[in-house]
């Protein structure tokens, strides 16, 4: 099939990527001149494991272009799939100017009848807006053309973007129109893999599925951190929790982690976007806002931890950060807990010295005076970074950060102090090693 995808971000690459693998033509619109300049070289400006081979394997065999212009993508295209972003506005609510500018582009430029995708994510509704400006567009011009639009969310991790795009646990396909559907269905049937795992419904319905997906795992996450708090309380291992509920079938072993707060480009925004979505219907949605300042609370964690072990006296104070990215398998730092924990520090005047595999340049962007001034040192060797200091701290539980050699560890730093945002160290062999160990809702 012919495929445009329009937007390069982290949605549209990887699908524009994973649709070409699987035999399509893909025409993949960026309209940032930079940005497609360099994926059209192959380069892939964001770190995603397996992304840059399938990009450049299949610019190669020509089933996948990058294109500025939109007539280019669009031309000979069965269906455009919109992945532009969905930033929070000022209110919390997704800001639909890039969808919607997309929708007006469309409806001034489309030449003949396919079928148009929302793989943004986007609020009930968006869909018929979408449609609504294609259409008026494309009667305007008096084609005599009507646009079907379906919406198809996209359920993909960070970190596994691959896998999960082409191993989906389910796709879901919200279209109200059967030849429209017919099709997308037959897009989809390789990545069914040897299930059903296609899910039909209407578009209103699919655009809900997505923002309750997220907001279901935020809940879960947001409920465990503030079991985790009563936990530390009550002497009592949240870890050994975890385990206990994890085997209940009914409540499963994902997705139940305390930790320092989720970040990455989603959970808070679509959380405080469903919000905003209830209030607009005049409804309250208080457990949506409990999982969000939960998580806002649970950020700043790590850094009252510290300050309460510094007795708030941080003169000469150095603190070793390992990992910096919102999770592993990225160097995305959008909502990054470790944003929250730099602020604080830089703010109380510590020394600063964090490493990360591969987020080091997007922080070093972000913190230029830190940097320059000194206060904030990054280096890519997690033993480098803890020379002299007064405490680790492990934000991003990367795979490097495991089974560090805890030992020459110890030796570097000044006190061997260990707090720990993702609970992925054993307290006691720790402490037998004579670090003092703090985790997230464990005993001191
Ligand atoms: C999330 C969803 O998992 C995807 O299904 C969805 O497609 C995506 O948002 C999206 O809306 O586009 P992602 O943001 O890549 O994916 O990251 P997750 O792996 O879900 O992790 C989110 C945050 O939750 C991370 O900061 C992670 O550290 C934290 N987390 C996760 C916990 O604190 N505890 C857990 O048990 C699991």
């Amino acid at each position: 099939m012919r495929i445009c995808v329009i937007g390069a971000g982290y949605v549209g690459l990887v699908s524009a990527a994973c649709f070409a693998e699987m035999g399509n033509q893909v025409v993949c619109v960026e309209r940032d001149t930079l940005r497609a300049a360099r994926l059209a070289r192959g380069e892939v400006p964001l770190y995603e494991p397996g992304l840059e081979t399938l990009v450049r394997t299949h610019l190669a065999n020509g089933q996948l272009r990058f294109s500025l212009r939109l007539e280019d993508g669009i031309a000979q295209a069965d269906i455009v799939f919109i992945a532009v972003g969905t930033p929070s506005g000022e209110d919390g609510s997704a800001d639909l100017s890039h969808v919607l500018d997309v929708a007006h582009e469309l409806g001034a430029r489309l030449r003949h009848a396919c079928v148009v995708v929302t793989k943004s994510t986007v609020p009930v509704g968006t869909g018929e807006r979408v449609a609504q400006s294609i259409n008026a567009g494309l009667a305007r011009r008096g084609l005599g053309i009507r646009i079907a639009v379906a919406s198809n969310p996209e359920f993909l991790k960070e970190g596994s973007a691959i896998d999960d795009f082409m191993r989906p646990d389910r796709v879901i396909l919200g279209c109200d129109d059967p030849d429209s559907l017919a099709l997308l269905r037959r897009l989809y049937a390789p990545f069914q893999r040897n299930h059903e795992r296609l899910l039909c419904m209407g578009v209103r319905a699919a655009e809900f599925s997505k923002y309750a997906a997220n907001a279901f795992l935020a809940s879960r996450i947001s409920l465990m951190n503030e079991l985790a708090a009563l936990c530390a309380r009550l002497d009592v291992d949240i870890e050994d929790v975890r385990r206990g509920i994890g085997s209940d079938r009914r409540i499963g072993r994902h997705f139940i982690y305390a930790g320092c707060g989720y970040g990455g480009s989603c959970f808070p925004k679509d959380v405080r976007a469903l919000i905003r979505s209830a209030e607009q219907q005049g409804l309250d949605a208080p457990i949506l806002r409990a999982v969000e300042a939960r998580n806002v609370e649970q950020k700043r964690w790590l850094f009252e931890a510290l300050q309460a072990h510094f007795d708030g006296y941080w003169q000469g104070r150095r603190v070793a950060i390992w990992g910096l990215a919102f999770k592993p398998g990225t160097d995305d730092l959008r909502e990054a807990p470790s944003l929250v924990l730099l602020d604080a520090l830089l703010a109380a005047g510590a020394q600063v010295q964090a490493c990360d595999p591969v987020a080091t340049a997007e922080v070093a962007r972000r913190y230029p005076e830190a940097v320059a001034s000194g206060r904030l040192c990054l280096s890519e060797s997690p033993y480098t970074c803890v020379e002299g200091a007064d405490a680790l701290v492990l934000v991003t539980e990367w795979k490097q950060f495991r089974q560090p050699d805890f030992l020459r560890v110890r030796s570097l730093m000044r006190m061997p102090v260990l707090f720990d945002g993702r609970n992925i160290y054993d307290a006691r062999e720790l402490s037998a090693l004579g670090f003092l160990y703090r985790g997230v809702g464990r005993p001191m």
